[in-house]
């Protein structure tokens, strides 16, 4: 089988989706790879270093028209999907409410197309779980980003000039992006805390050392879906929450906010008289920017200072850190194609009973499967 992947070409994208150590075990395996020049170098990875591990490189339209597995970090755009063979296979995020044209195309060729973020939660599925891979990241930089903007430092300092208080940090959501934003600040020496809608993260809040602050009520006890996901709130609840968080907030120096639903714009909890009340030279970070914000000051992809306030909206954090990024993703990918048999075996297999597969293959033989 050919394995291909080519730059990516959306705005702030610095990541790649395979990485020279996940070419030289594709290549172990039988496999060609075709990568376009010049495709890693903005997450370290030289062209040198794709030819050591045994990768072919090539440009954009050779790699096309020849991948049967084409990989990407985003999805094809419509004129790429065009250029791919018929029948191929992609692999990629394909946030399919935003990328119907390119769907179309996919379905014009017959392609087979598997949207790794829709990969499910489940324990057997971990290792190809690209959005736990690229929240991590981003819940670390998060905290790096605040602490680079705060104009203090994070810990206790105690020195013969005196004493330097440590800082006050809020993270707001405790997911996956979350938890990993309260465990680096904790390591920074921060004092943390955390809030959520479901009750079942105050545990992980308390085992990484945070102080979870949540309204409890009779909605609280069922805020979270089968899959582990929040639910929406009601406007009561919301009110309450606003309450709770206007208090908290103005003794915070830094807030991180990662709270999102899926498939639908991120709740804003951060709004203007909440943030009027906040103590000057604060920071926030707004990881749900890419999704509407959490924060009512939040722009995309800028640093704003308001009111003494830095809100930080930089879009595609995984991305800032891109070595590491690509690595996980490239390494997700890896472990998806092992469902297919990639791993001994010359030619896939798409066993379409398989719960994973099902739950990403998105369209396949020219038709949508998912809606
Ligand atoms: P996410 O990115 O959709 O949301 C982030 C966090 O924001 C969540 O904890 C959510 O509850 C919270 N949130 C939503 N609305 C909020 C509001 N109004 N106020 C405060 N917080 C709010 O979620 P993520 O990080 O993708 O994880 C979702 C769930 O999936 C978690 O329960 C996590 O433990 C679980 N998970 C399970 C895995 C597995 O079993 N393989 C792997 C990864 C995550």
């Amino acid at each position: 089988m050919i394995i291909g992947t080519i730059k990516e070409k959306k705005k702030f994208e610095n990541r790649v989706s395979i990485t020279p150590d996940e070419v030289k075990n594709y290549v172990k395996s039988g496999h060609q790879v075709f990568v376009e020049k010049n495709a890693g170098i903005l997450s370290g990875f030289t062209d040198k270093s794709y030819k050591e591990a045994g990768a072919s490189m090539a440009s954009s339209k050779d790699i096309l028209k020849a991948a049967d597995v084409l990989v990407k970090i985003n999805c094809p755009s419509p004129d790429e999907a065009k250029q791919l063979k018929s029948k191929c296979m992609v692999v990629s995020q394909l946030n399919i409410n935003n990328e119907a044209d390119s769907i179309k195309v996919f379905n014009s060729k017959k392609v087979s197309a598997f949207s790794l973020e829709r990969v499910p939660r489940i324990t057997r599925a971990q290792d190809m779980d690209i959005l736990s891979s690229q929240a991590n990241l981003a819940g670390y930089h998060a905290v790096i980003d605040a602490a680079q903007e705060f104009n203090r430092v994070l810990p206790l300092f105690m020195t013969a000039a005196g004493k330097v208080t440590p800082a006050n940090v809020l993270v707001i959501g405790a997911g996956v992006a979350g938890l990993q934003a309260i465990a680096t600040a904790k390591r920074l020496g921060a004092i943390v805390y955390a809030t959520d809608v479901r009750i079942a993260s105050k545990e992980q809040v308390e085992s990484l050392g945070g102080k979870f602050v949540m309204v409890e009520d009779d909605e609280s006890k069922n805020a979270e879906t089968k899959g582990g996901y929040a639910k929406e709130m009601s406007a009561e609840y919301q009110k309450k929450q606003e309450a709770l968080l206007a208090e908290t907030l103005k003794e915070m120096d830094i807030v991180i906010c990662t709270a999102q639903i899926p498939g639908r714009k991120a709740p804003l909890i951060l709004k203007k008289d909440m943030l009027d009340n906040m103590k000057q030279g604060s920071v926030i970070v707004d990881l749900a920017v890419e999704s509407g914000g959490n924060c009512e000051y939040s722009q995309l992809g800028k640093v704003v200072s308001k009111n003494g306030l830095k809100i930080v909206g930089h879009a595609n954090v995984p991305g800032r850190v891109a070595n590491n990024a690509s690595s996980l993703f490239s390494k997700n990918v890896s472990n998806f194609l092992k469902l297919m048999n990639f791993e001994d075996k010359k030619k896939s297999v798409i066993n379409k009973n398989d719960e994973i597969i099902k739950a990403t293959l998105i369209c396949s033989a020219g038709k949508n499967l998912i809606k």
